[in-house]
């Protein structure tokens, strides 16, 4: 990097944390993560990434390779080393709770903040309720030697798991929450190599800020049930959900996108904001303005159950001591993650229900035994199939998506297929002699 390129310090070195460390590191910046997990710390200083991110591990080697990036548990590191330091940390949900646990932010800002010694910038990038943004600014100036010094400014992150590299390195826009010009050009030069591409900014407060990132998770969300809730409606009356969808997708004002029919949404990041966000409005007095996100987290229950009705339906009634190969256990393809996983919700319950479930999942498997340690799992596709009295598809991984319906109807003891996602071609299946179902 030029020598007017701040140093950053990341903190927290989870999905975000790790991603955007090792990318910034790649485009030029001296980097250096922190956490307070001593082994965490130790595995990406060894070029051990934490999650599975495609592209992530070879990044890492590079960025390590290049000298640019380190790692600490220190704080005092960070706070002496750092100009820019962002705050990566998650936020939960409460248990109990619809609200976000805010104390990982907390904690990292009065672990921080006593180090800061001269004028730096401190950016959030935790999902947070509005109003922290500002909360924070009091604490980091009380806190820091360097006292207002030091400034705090807000920047959203929209990175998608699975294509995490890709976000951070070509995002579609920038929002920058900012409380002043300094903070705005400072930003601007942690962000110098991505601007360079010609990537928008939006300069604004920190409150919008904070909003822009729930806003576009909740729309997200909202759009995913809107379609599911129409998938209801046409179960009702025999209609057609995929060719529904398809028409209302050519209509670009709609669009295609988060319009997939299915299972429903899950993972650490959707289910969690809309409820936060839902409990932060009541909280200031706007409940009613966003009600409609607790509709929208009904739809998305309502559709794990009725894909569990809908294998016992297939089943005839019931799922009792029944052979079922569950396929899929992340949160969606092409992650290792099982927070608030779909398709895990679903082959618990049918387990609960008596079911002999057996689960194969391409990535998210070791997760799901320490999480499931009673489900049962196997090594692939057609190894959970063996016998099976029906195979439902929770996860559309592409493995799932290419498998022949002829050459798993050989290793199963019935011909039923549920499809959880809309992901195979129905026709296909039934021309095998499949009962092929979806919601
Ligand atoms: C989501 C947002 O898409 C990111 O922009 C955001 O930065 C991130 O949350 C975050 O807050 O950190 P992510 O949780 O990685 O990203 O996953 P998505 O790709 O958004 O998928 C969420 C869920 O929706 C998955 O369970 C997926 O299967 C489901 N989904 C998605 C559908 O059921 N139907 C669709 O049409 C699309």
């Amino acid at each position: 990097g030029d020598s007017d390129a701040p140093r950053l310090t990341v903190i927290g070195t989870g999905y975000l944390g790790a991603t955007h460390a090792i990318c910034m590191a790649v485009l030029g910046f001296e980097v250096l993560g922190v956490d307070a997990d001593p082994e965490k710390i130790e595995r990406l200083a060894a070029g051990e990434a934490p999650i599975f991110e495609p592209g992530l591990p070879e990044l890492l080697t590079k960025a390590l390779d290049s000298g640019r990036l380190r790692f600490t548990t220190s704080h005092a590191e960070a706070g002496e080393f750092g100009d820019v330091h962002f705050l990566c940390v998650g936020t939960p949900q409460l248990p109990g709770s619809d609200a976000a646990d805010l104390s990982y932010v907390e904690s990292a800002v009065r672990s921080l903040a006593p180090h800061l010694r001269r004028r730096s910038l401190v950016v959030g990038k935790s999902t947070v309720p509005v109003g922290t943004a500002q909360r924070l600014t009091g604490l980091v100036q009380d806190l820091a030697p360097a006292g207002t010094d030091v400034e705090l400014a807000w920047n959203p992150e929209f990175l998608r798991e699975g294509f995490g590299v890709d976000d951070t390195m070509h995002p579609d826009r920038l929002v920058f929450g900012v409380a002043s010009d300094w903070a705005h050009e400072r930003l601007r030069a942690a962000f110098k190599p991505v601007l360079d591409q010609g990537t928008p900014v939006i300069r604004t407060d920190l409150a919008t800020a904070e909003l822009v990132k729930v806003a576009a998770n909740s729309f997200l969300a909202t759009k995913i049930s809107y379609i599911n809730a129409m998938a209801e409606v046409c179960e009702a009356v025999g209609a057609d959900i995929k060719d529904l969808a398809d028409s209302l997708a050519l209509d670009d004002r709609i669009g295609g996108k988060f319009l997939r029919p299915g299972l429903g949404f899950g993972g650490g990041c959707l289910p969690k904001d809309i409820r936060a966000f839902a409990h932060r409005a009541e909280e200031i007095g706007v409940g009613q303005a966003v009600s409609f996100l607790r509709q929208v987290d009904d739809i998305n229950r309502r559709r794990r159950a009725r894909t569990v009705d809908l294998v016992r339906e297939v089943l005839g009634g019931t799922v009792a001591g029944k052979r079922i190969a569950a396929w899929g256990a992340a949160f969606k393809p092409n992650s290792d993650d099982i927070r608030d996983a779909p398709a895990l919700d679903v082959a618990h319950t049918l387990h609960g229900l008596g079911g002999d479930v057996r689960v194969y999942d391409p990535a998210a498997l070791g997760n799901a035994r320490r999480a499931f340690p009673d489900l049962r799992y196997g090594d692939g596709a057609f190894e959970v199939a063996e016998d099976a009295d029906v195979v439902v598809l929770l996860t559309e991984w592409s493995v799932f998506r290419e498998v022949e319906p002829e050459a798993l109807a050989e290793v199963v003891g019935h011909r039923r297929i549920v499809d959880g996602r809309h992901a195979l071609d129905a026709a296909r299946w039934r021309k095998a002699g499949w009962e092929y179902r979806a919601l």
